[in-house]
């Protein structure tokens, strides 16, 4: 049997350009027919050119024969990494037969810009057009000649705003670059190897930039948040073939101009005039005799890092369902879900003639475009036709939340083929599918996947549709984990603890959205929202709760090491803000949009307290800290016995006696065991008492399910994942719900739509649910000991109506899949999947539980490491990688 190496990453990524990390980690996967594979050893090798690793030279590192299974997160302990250079590596593997593998296919990084001494660049921008209040986005172009054959040309290229970047008239980069970081501390930079774009002789740049959100409007209390106008910054490093070196820069020398872009607005739309477009501007030898010079933006100090987040680009392109006219002449199309992007327009007519496009998520009653939710935000777009045959648009630097699209004032009549809908976010990869024998169910999970596909765009959003789309950190926290099965998200959820980090207060605090958006900066919490405060319970938190799940899902100790004394700042913030280790109030929002349920603040508040603290206590023990563990775990007992002098009755009734109180202090620790039984009394009573119905907001949704499951109700778990009577999430999906609503009663039968002042149907926090269907449902779980699915505990737990459930998982080492089926005499089929180098303990529920088929029998693969009986009403059965099938009988 052969083993082979394959999928090599470094920095969890496949050959990245322009890295800023010293010491990058790589990754590889392994794959053998064979069952029960490990690597018992590894070599790697990393050369400076490509021919020296052909040869097996590893002159930057040779790691020699290493004996360990580690395949991830392998640190690179070499010579020390040059700026601008890449670097070629390969490695091999052993086996625990001591059979060696071939070496992995070529990877390769290449290192960045390393030294602030290192950026040449000038800022440059266009000055503000006297009396608009919604500027033209401006263009720049630069003619640049290249006096031989180029060896290889790199663009390092960022903006404070946003960019649209072109060599010699072609597109390069993805949308929305650089992304959203507080810019007064950092900004991202993206590197492009452009070797191929730019030829000897006549070669130009051409740029538009976007006000973003570093200009234009962010959230709902403001515009220009980190300055007035967009810069652009642009370097090129050239090779040439001769070994000389160049380099070409944006400076004093560049051309500005406005173009057809009216105004581009992240929440107000766009407006673009096709008569004032520019044809060739983008391309050598361009007339610009005409444009004026760019001004230069002097003393920018923040940080040009590396781009740490995935790129935005368009996933999917969407056809709309149907199309209606209305009464006033125009046309409403129906695209069958609710998506985030924009739509794109064919149209042909008249030049001067304006169309408009405008997007809603929903309709009302009477058909017409349901706007109200929108606040201030514009969701539409103008366009002046050029009238030059058929023409195309769409959008430059804005994007919206919608189902529907009315297009207005269209030349002639439009057909199905007439607008396609482009959907966008962060570009993280699908790492997770499920399906159950229950269609409202996989509509649900449907739901959960849109909500982070809407809404994951530079940052974790609240939603797309209104002016708000900001980073809220307990939105984040309580949907982290399921978004880590939906979607690879280890680079957005380490990119977005920098964001944490950035808008950290002095006290210690994490604040409610990250980046901070000004509000802590410009104060205008406290002077225009007062209600703001910087460290709400279950928001906060999210400073730790982020780390920890990066840390489970994907073994990221660095994390954990490089944040470690940020969260450390935050207990300690905590504590000094408690009276007697009771955290007074700090709870603004409480179990924000729970129904009926008001949980009191100074319980939220130190539960979440509590959590937190906890959490720390097993960071400082994974990070081998041994006396802060101890001391983070003596802190924890006394919050909870603090809690429980608190708040916890003799009766076992929390105060509030909401859903909510039972279910933190039970997924905290936080009640002795006799309290435990009792309140899970509590809560089941509570839940009965409402017909089966959950009563939960943001904060206790998350923990509801998951609860009850460990604590022998898993039926009432189903019950409410089922229930399709308001509130739950099945009342939405059968009111055609295509995402998750951010309120249970965004719109009902008896009230319709809830108020426009805060109503949108695409949030993602309820959907929090999804990290139950795969833990639970599917029991799809890591081993905190150890993480990223190095070892896996497969428990699947059948319930409900649902009689079949098919999950996958693709972790850094490979596939996970489980799948269940239980027929109605009560047999339970499982077969269960687990990748190379890794493996699992399964429990398969039921009694006279056994291994079936072929791998039972196979003495060489030895895949079942051992086999214990009665586990929890579970058999479990020890495994290594490969694929197996079981069978017991449940009742
Ligand atoms: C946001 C929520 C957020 C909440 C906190 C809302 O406006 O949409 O997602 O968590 O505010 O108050």
């Amino acid at each position: 049997m052969t083993i082979s190496v394959i999928g090599c990453r470094t920095e969890y990524l496949e050959n990245p350009l322009g890295l800023d990390v010293l010491h990058p980690r790589l990754f590889w996967k392994l794959e053998s027919e064979a069952s029960a594979t490990a690597q018992t050893a590894y070599q790697v090798l990393v050369a400076a050119t490509q021919e020296g690793l052909d040869q097996d030279i590893g002159d930057m590192w040779d790691s020699g024969k290493r004996e360990t299974s580690h395949s991830t997160h392998i640190v690179y302990e070499g010579a020390a990494l040059q700026a601008e250079s890449t670097y070629y590596w390969k490695v091999r593997v052993w086996d625990e037969q001591h059979v060696i593998s071939a070496w992995s296919e070529p990877a390769l990084w290449s290192m960045g810009i390393l030294a602030r001494t290192g950026w040449k660049a000038k800022w440059i921008g266009r000055k503000a057009e006297a009396d608009l209040k919604m500027q033209p986005s401006p263009f720049f172009r630069k003619d640049f000649t290249l006096r031989s054959k180029v060896k290889r040309a790199v663009v390092y290229a960022t903006a404070l705003g946003l960019y649209n970047l072109r060599v010699n008239g072609e597109k390069v980069g993805d949308l929305f670059t650089p992304g959203w970081t507080d810019y007064d501390q950092r900004v991202q930079v993206q590197a492009y190897d452009v070797t191929d774009k730019v030829t000897q002789g006549d070669n130009a740049f051409g740029v538009i930039l976007g006000e973003g959100w570093y200009a234009g409007t962010v959230g709902f209390i403001s515009d220009k948040i980190y300055g007035e106008r967009p810069f652009l910054f642009l370097q090129m490093s050239v090779e040439y073939e001769d070994g000389t070196k160049e380099r070409i820069i944006t400076d004093g020398s560049w051309k500005t101009t406005r173009g057809p872009i009216q105004y581009s607005d992240m929440i107000l739309g766009e407006k673009y005039d096709a008569t004032q477009e520019l044809p060739g501007w983008d391309r050598a030898g361009y007339d610009d005799s005409g444009w004026e010079l760019p001004d230069i933006r002097p003393g920018y100090n923040g940080l040009l890092v590396a781009s740490m987040e995935p790129p935005i680009r368009i996933t999917k392109t969407m056809r709309p369902l149907s199309l209606r006219k209305t009464e006033a002449g125009t046309y409403i199309y129906d695209m069958g879900q609710n998506m985030v992007g924009w739509s794109e327009v064919k149209v042909k007519g008249e030049r001067g003639t304006q169309i408009t496009l405008s997007h809603a998520e929903m309709l009302n009653t009477d058909g017409s475009m349901y706007l109200d939710n929108l606040r201030v935000a514009v969701q539409q777009e103008h366009y002046i036709l050029k009238g030059a045959g058929e023409e195309r648009y769409e959008p430059h630097f804005t994007f919206h939340g919608f189902r529907y699209v009315e297009l207005i004032g269209y030349p002639g009549e439009p057909d199905l083929d007439t607008i396609v809908g482009k959907v966008i976010h962060s570009d993280t990869s699908v790492s997770g599918s499920l399906e159950t024998s229950d269609p409202m169910v996989n509509q649900l999970y449907s739901n959960i996947t849109w909500g982070q596909r809407g809404n994951f765009l530079s940052v974790p959003t609240d939603c797309p549709q209104r002016d708000e789309r900001l980073g809220w950190t307990g939105d984040a926290q309580i949907f982290a984990r399921t978004a880590s099965y939906n979607m690879d998200v280890s680079r957005f959820f380490n990119k977005f603890m920098w964001d944490m980090i950035d808008a950290q207060q002095p006290s210690g605090a994490f604040t409610d959205v990250a980046p901070d958006a000004g509000w802590m900066r410009y104060k205008m919490w406290s002077t225009r929202l007062d209600w703001f405060a910087p460290d709400n319970a279950g928001w906060g938190d999210a400073g730790v709760v982020i780390p920890w799940t990066l840390y489970l899902m994907y073994g990221d100790i660095r994390v954990l090491e490089t944040h470690y004394d940020a969260m450390v700042r935050w207990v300690e913030y905590l504590e000094s803000m408690t009276d007697e280790l009771v955290r007074p109030d700090y709870a603004n929002y409480g179990d924000w949009l729970s129904i009926g349920a008001d949980t009191p603040n100074d319980v939220l508040a130190t539960a979440y307290f509590a959590y937190s603290t906890k959490l720390l206590a097993s960071i400082s023990e994974v990070l081998g800290k041994a006396a802060d563990q101890k001391r983070f775990e003596t802190l924890f007992a006394g919050i909870t016995e603090a809690f429980r002098a608190a708040f916890v009755a003799a009766d076992g009734r929390i105060q509030g006696n909401t859903q909510t109180v039972y279910v933190l202090a039970l997924q905290f620790g936080l009640l002795t065991p006799d309290q435990q039984t009792l309140a899970v009394q509590h809560l089941v009573e509570d839940i009965k008492a409402r017909g089966n119905r959950l009563s939960t907001g943001f904060l206790g949704v998350g923990y509801l399910l998951p609860v009850l499951s460990d604590h022998g109700q898993l039926d009432v778990a189903y019950s409410l994942l089922t229930q399709e009577e308001f509130p739950s999430w099945m009342y939405s999906i059968k009111h055609g719900a295509t995402t998750i609503w951010e309120r249970w009663d965004g719109w009902t039968e008896e009230n319709g739509f809830q108020t426009p002042d805060m109503n949108s149907f695409n949030h993602y926090s309820l959907g929090s649910v999804g990290e139950w269907m795969f833990r639970y449902m599917a029991g799809l779980e890591t081993d905190p000991q150890q993480p990223g699915f190095k070892h896996s505990i497969i428990r699947p737990q059948p319930g409900g109506k649902i009689t079949s459930v098919k999950a996958g998982y693709e972790s850094l080492y490979g596939s996970l899949r489980v799948e269940w089926k239980l027929a109605a005499d009560g047999e339970f089929r499982l077969t269960v999947h687990i990748p190379a180098n890794t493996t699992a303990t399964v429990y398969v529920p039921g009694s006279g539980a056994r291994v079936e088929g072929e791998v039972a029998g196979n003495a060489l693969a030895k895949p079942i490491l051992a086999v214990e009986t009665e586990v929890q009403a579970a058999s479990a059965f020890h495994i290594g990688s490969g694929t197996y099938s079981f069978t017991s009988r449940i009742q």
